[in-house]
C-alpha cells in the first residue's frame, strides 16, 4: 500500500467516560502486575536516573495476542514526547503498560522509580476521547475539581468547610484553570463547551494534582489546526515550566512537532524512540517497517509517510521485528 498519508495515528476508538477523573485516581491499580527498570535507547543522552518512565524488553500481550515485544525505552524528566503509529498498534496499551492498568507479559516497566500503578497518584491520565454529551450539565470548574477528589466517596464538603486545605483546593482549582486559559468558560456547562474548551479543561484535570508525568491519549483529537496548535504549545509549557514529563499519542504529528523533544513510533510490534527528525525518516521507519517507507516534506512542510502498511491483524509479523532501537542517523531533510 502505497498511498502516502502524514505521519498520524488515527483517531479514536474505545470511548471513556467523559464523567471519569482524567486520572487513575491515587494509584487504585496497585495490585496489578507490572515490573522493572530500563535500558535506553533513545538518543537524547538522557541519564537513566533522570527517566521518568523505563522499558526494558518489554512486551504486552492482550487477548492472547503480542501486541508489541522487545520495547527498551526512556522517557526523561520534563521531556514531551509523542507516540505514534497506526491504529490498532497498540499506543494507548503502551500508556495503559504505564500506568498499570495493563500488565506485562515479559520484560521491565520503571515508572516514577516503581512498579506501574504504584505512582498514579503523581501522573496526570487523559484516556482516549471521550465526547461529552451536549447535554451534560456538570460545569468545567466540577470536572477540573474531579481531578483532586474523584477518587473520594461522597459529595465533598463545600471548601469554606474544609478550612485550610479547602482554600489551598480552591486556590489551585482557579490557578489550574487559569493556567489551560479556561477562566472565561469553566463555569459554563461542560456539555455547551467546543471541544478545544473541553479538552482544556481535561487537561487541568490530569495537572490539578501537580503530576511529575502526564499521560495524554490523543488530546488533539477533533480539535482544529490552532487549537491543535495552542494545546500542543500549552503542554510544551508546563513541560518547561513545571519539570513534567509528557507522553502524548497523537493522530498526526504535524501540528506537535514544533514543540515535542523525542517521539516512539510504534510499528511492526516494535518500537524506536529519538528525535523527531531522526525517527520519521525513510531508514527508520524501514528498519521498524521492515518494508521501504519514503518520508516526504508536502509544499507547507507537512511530513507525509509513504508506503506505510496496514496494521497486521497479528501485530507480530513472521520476520523478526526490530524491537526498539536508536533511530537511523539523519541523512538530511527528504
Ligand atoms: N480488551 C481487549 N481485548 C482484546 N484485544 C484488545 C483489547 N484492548 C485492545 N485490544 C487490541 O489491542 C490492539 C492495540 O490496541 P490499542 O488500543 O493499544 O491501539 P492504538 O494504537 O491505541 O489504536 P488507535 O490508534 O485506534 O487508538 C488492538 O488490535 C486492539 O484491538
Ligand atoms: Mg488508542
Amino acid at each position: 500500500m502505497n498511498r502516502p498519508h502524514p505521519v498520524q495515528t488515527p483517531s479514536a476508538a474505545q470511548p471513556d467516560r467523559p464523567d471519569q477523573p482524567a486520572r487513575d485516581p491515587a494509584g487504585t491499580h496497585d495490585g496489578l502486575p507490572g515490573a522493572t527498570v530500563a535500558s535506553s535507547t533513545a538518543l537524547s543522552g538522557a541519564a537513566s536516573g533522570e527517566a521518568v518512565v523505563s522499558l526494558s524488553r518489554a512486551e504486552v500481550r492482550v487477548g492472547g495476542r503480542t501486541i508489541w515485544s522487545e520495547v527498551s525505552l526512556q522517557v526523561p524528566a520534563g521531556e514531551f514526547v509523542a507516540v505514534l503509529g497506526p491504529n490498532g498498534v497498540g499506543k494507548s496499551t503502551l500508556l495503559k503498560a504505564v500506568l498499570g492498568l495493563v500488565p506485562l507479559a515479559d520484560g521491565d516497566v520503571r515508572v516514577l522509580g516503581e512498579r506501574p500503578g504504584r505512582r498514579n497518584a503523581r501522573i496526570g491520565y487523559l484516556p482516549q476521547r471521550r465526547a461529552f454529551d451536549p447535554a451534560t450539565r456538570i460545569r468545567g470548574v466540577d470536572i477540573v475539581r474531579l481531578g483532586l477528589d474523584g477518587d473520594r466517596w461522597g459529595t465533598p464538603l463545600p471548601a469554606r468547610l474544609r478550612g485550610a486545605k479547602g482554600r489551598a483546593d480552591t486556590d489551585r482549582l482557579h490557578q489550574v484553570i487559569e493556567t489551560v486559559g479556561a477562566t472565561g468558560y469553566a463555569r459554563r456547562p461542560i456539555g455547551q463547551c467546543s471541544g478545544g474548551e473541553q479538552q482544556r479543561l481535561l487537561i487541568a484535570q490530569a495537572l490539578i494534582r501537580r503530576p511529575e508525568l502526564l499521560v495524554l491519549d490523543e488530546p488533539l483529537d477533533s480539535l482544529d489546526v490552532t487549537n491543535q496548535a495552542s494545546v500542543s504549545a500549552l503542554i510544551q509549557q508546563v513541560c518547561r515550566d513545571q519539570g513534567v514529563a509528557v507522553l502524548l499519542v497523537a493522530h498526526d504529528v504535524n501540528p506537535i512537532l514544533p514543540y515535542l523533544d523525542q517521539v516512539i513510533y510504534l510499528a511492526h510490534g516494535g518500537a524506536v524512540m529519538g528525535p523527531p527528525e531522526q525517527v520519521i525518516t525513510a531508514d527508520t521507519l524501514t528498519m521498524l517497517y521492515g518494508t521501504p517507507i519514503d518520508v516526504l516534506r508536502d509544499r507547507t512542510g507537512r511530513l507525509v509517510v509513504v508506503g506505510q502498511p496496514d496494521t497486521p491483524p497479528d501485530h507480530r509479523l513472521p520476520t523478526t521485528h526490530p524491537g526498539t532501537r536508536p533511530a537511523a542517523p539523519p541523512r538530511g531533510r527528504r
